[in-house]
């Protein structure tokens, strides 16, 4: 990769030195920002982000402008996203990549772990500030997870989607690209985990889920957003509480491959045969998307329990969407040797337990990493 242009001008001097503290604009008043005056090199420097384009709506077309739901996903190269805006080259100096050229729910475990490998690469590079990940919003909550369970390193990685293609009136995608490199170029984003930047909020990876199939304001985090981005402005309120990056136990650089993990819906009437088929698929471990407090239905213990006799990992999580799955309520885990989410949604629960199998198979230690991530 070619090194990027240093910009020293006046203005860009300005604009990075506010960003620093978290707070942009070379307007305010030196004396109503004595922290950033203080704080602020004497020269300081465009950051240098990399923006790797893997497709979803924030790359799409519609046949007119009044497509706003219905489009192609996945069409417009990265370069061009880039080039439809450029108020960007003010913020950052930025290079594009793309690495793939597809809607998110085509997402696999390959295609997850060559995005988080070329990511980790980049990251290492010294003229490399931070990494924004053009997404297909319909997985960018598993990427996010998984990235910010992964990767070595304190530089900000954010991703970041549209609801709708860059053909439509009220497209969303140039607000939130131009949010996302801003969020990426400031020092205030680095040590937070991978982030995700949607519709002026920026939320965990932990926790970002898509909300809504339509609308503009979609990601939703339980707990909240960690932060807003407005008029160029990066502001935090809060921080991930549980352990990523650097605090965890896994590195990118050393998984190759991910076992298989199925989820399996739970619903009235539900069909036994989905737990069979992933066993027989040859699943290692099977997230029961199970109703309310991860309960399981009478005609449902018995073909778990038996999966869990053929070696193969049972985890109660929940299909509401939030709150924590109890151990040994709804049903006896310990006496199963089943598992339990804590708030992981079962999509999230199905990355955090392919990547703790690369590990353990110990019932106990997997039980563990659910309550830890
Ligand atoms: N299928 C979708 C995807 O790539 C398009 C939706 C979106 O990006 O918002 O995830």
């Amino acid at each position: 990769m070619k090194h990027f242009a240093r910009v020293t001008t006046l203005a860009a001097a300005l604009l990075s030195a506010s960003l620093i503290t978290g707070t942009a604009h070379a307007q305010l008043a030196p004396a109503a920002q004595p922290a950033a005056a203080a704080t602020a090199p004497a020269e300081a420097r465009k950051a240098n982000i990399v923006i790797i384009g893997t497709g979803g709506t924030i790359a799409g077309a519609g046949a007119s402008a009044t497509n706003t739901a219905a489009y192609q996903s996945a069409v417009v190269p990265v370069d061009k996203i880039i080039a439809s805006v450029p108020e960007i080259s003010k913020v950052a100096n930025v290079k594009g990549e793309q690495i793939f050229q597809i809607g998110s729910e085509s997402f696999n475990n390959e295609r997850l772990l060559k995005l988080a490998k070329r990511v980790s690469e980049l990251l290492k590079q010294p003229d490399v500030d931070g990494i924004v990940i053009t997404h297909g919003t319909d997985t960018i909550e598993e990427t996010a997870y998984f990235l910010n369970l992964t990767l070595k390193s304190d530089k900000p990685v954010v991703v970041v989607g549209s609801m709708r293609p860059g053909t439509a009136l009220g497209a969303d995608g140039a607000l939130n690209l131009y949010d996302a490199v801003l969020v990426a170029s400031n020092p205030a984003s680095k040590g937070k985990g991978t982030l995700a930047v949607l519709n002026d909020e920026i939320h965990t990876g932990r926790d970002v889920t898509k909300s809504n199939t339509f609308k503009t304001e979609t990601f939703r985090s339980p707990f909240g957003p960690l932060g807003y981005v407005v008029e160029g402005r990066t502001l935090f309120y809060r921080l991930p509480a549980r352990p990523h990056t650097l605090q965890t136990q896994w590195d990118i650089d050393k998984i190759d491959k991910l076992p298989e993990v199925a989820v399996v819906y739970a619903y009235g009437n539900a069909n036994p045969a989905a737990v069979e088929a992933a066993v027989k698929s040859g699943a290692k471990a099977i997230i029961y998307a199970a109703t309310g407090n991860g309960s399981v239905g009478d005609y449902m213990v018995e073909p778990l329990k038996a999966a869990r006799a053929k070696g193969v990992h049972i985890v109660r999580a929940s299909r509401t969407g939030s709150g924590v799955v109890v151990r040994n309520a709804e049903q006896p885990d310990d006496k199963y040797d089943w598992i339990v989410t804590d708030d992981q949604l079962p999509q999230k629960a199905r990355i955090l337990m392919a990547l703790a199998l690369t590990q353990t198979n110990d019932t106990k230690a997997l039980q563990q990493v659910f309550w830890k991530y």
